[in-house]
């Protein structure tokens, strides 16, 4: 039987995506000041399925400096479409939109400051895609929102469910026939941290 390659980690860190400028200056700062970000593989993996599902409209539940964000406004860009991307922080929140400006994405990304809590039970869908990437613990809590919001057949992407914080979403959307989910356990170069879980899963 033929065997997988020797050293996977160091084989697929050289097809991880050579990121702009831009990216590259991001994903330093998030790793001075510890920011956990979803990297250039989770980034474009992110695009590569918001055109595979042509999404004109995409909601991002936690934006920190926006690395994710220019990725997702980037897909939504192609279809002159809209990015929404929820953050806590102002200061964080203040940072991503001047990065959102420098890609050149200003009019594709409207960050919203505050508790996305708060905002998810007053926003009106349907969106094609969902981002979550808040405190892991709250992930479950949000799930009956981001149904409501998601139209049907649209995608619902959850990162770090390797955490045991993330047990409660896991449960729930694999016990939840509204949800058609697959989870992945996966290196993720650049992501923080680089061996981590995502969940997929289609909006029924
Ligand atoms: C993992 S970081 C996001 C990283 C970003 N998606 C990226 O990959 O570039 C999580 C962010 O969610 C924010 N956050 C946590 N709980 C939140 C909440 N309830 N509402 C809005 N933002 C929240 C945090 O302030 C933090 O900036």
């Amino acid at each position: 039987m033929s065997k997988i390659v020797d050293e996977p980690e160091a084989y697929f860190s050289q097809f991880a995506l050579k990121e702009d400028q831009l990216l590259q200056e991001l994903q330093m700062e998030a790793v001075a000041e510890h920011i956990p970000i979803v990297g250039p593989v989770v980034g474009e993996l992110l695009f590569v399925l918001s055109r595979a599902v042509d999404a004109g409209a995409i909601l991002e539940l936690g934006t920190a400096t926006g690395y994710s964000a220019i990725f997702l406004a980037r897909a939504c860009a192609m279809n002159e479409g809209m990015l929404t991307t929820l953050e806590l922080d102002p200061q964080l929140a203040a940072r991503a939109r001047k990065n959102l400006e420098r890609a050149g994405l200003a009019k594709q990304a409207n960050v919203i400051c505050g508790d996305a809590f708060a905002h998810l039970t007053r926003m009106a869908g349907p969106f094609d895609v969902i981002f979550m990437d808040i405190e892991k613990a709250d992930y479950a809590r949000a799930l009956p929102e981001c149904h409501r919001l998601l139209r049907p057949r649209g995608l619902l992407v959850a990162d770090n469910i390797a955490f045991p914080e993330a047990d409660s979403f896991s449960q729930a959307i694999f016990s939840d026939s509204g949800w058609r989910p697959v989870s992945l356990f996966a290196f993720l170069p650049g992501h923080s941290p680089e061996r981590d879980g995502l969940c997929l899963a289609l909006r029924c």
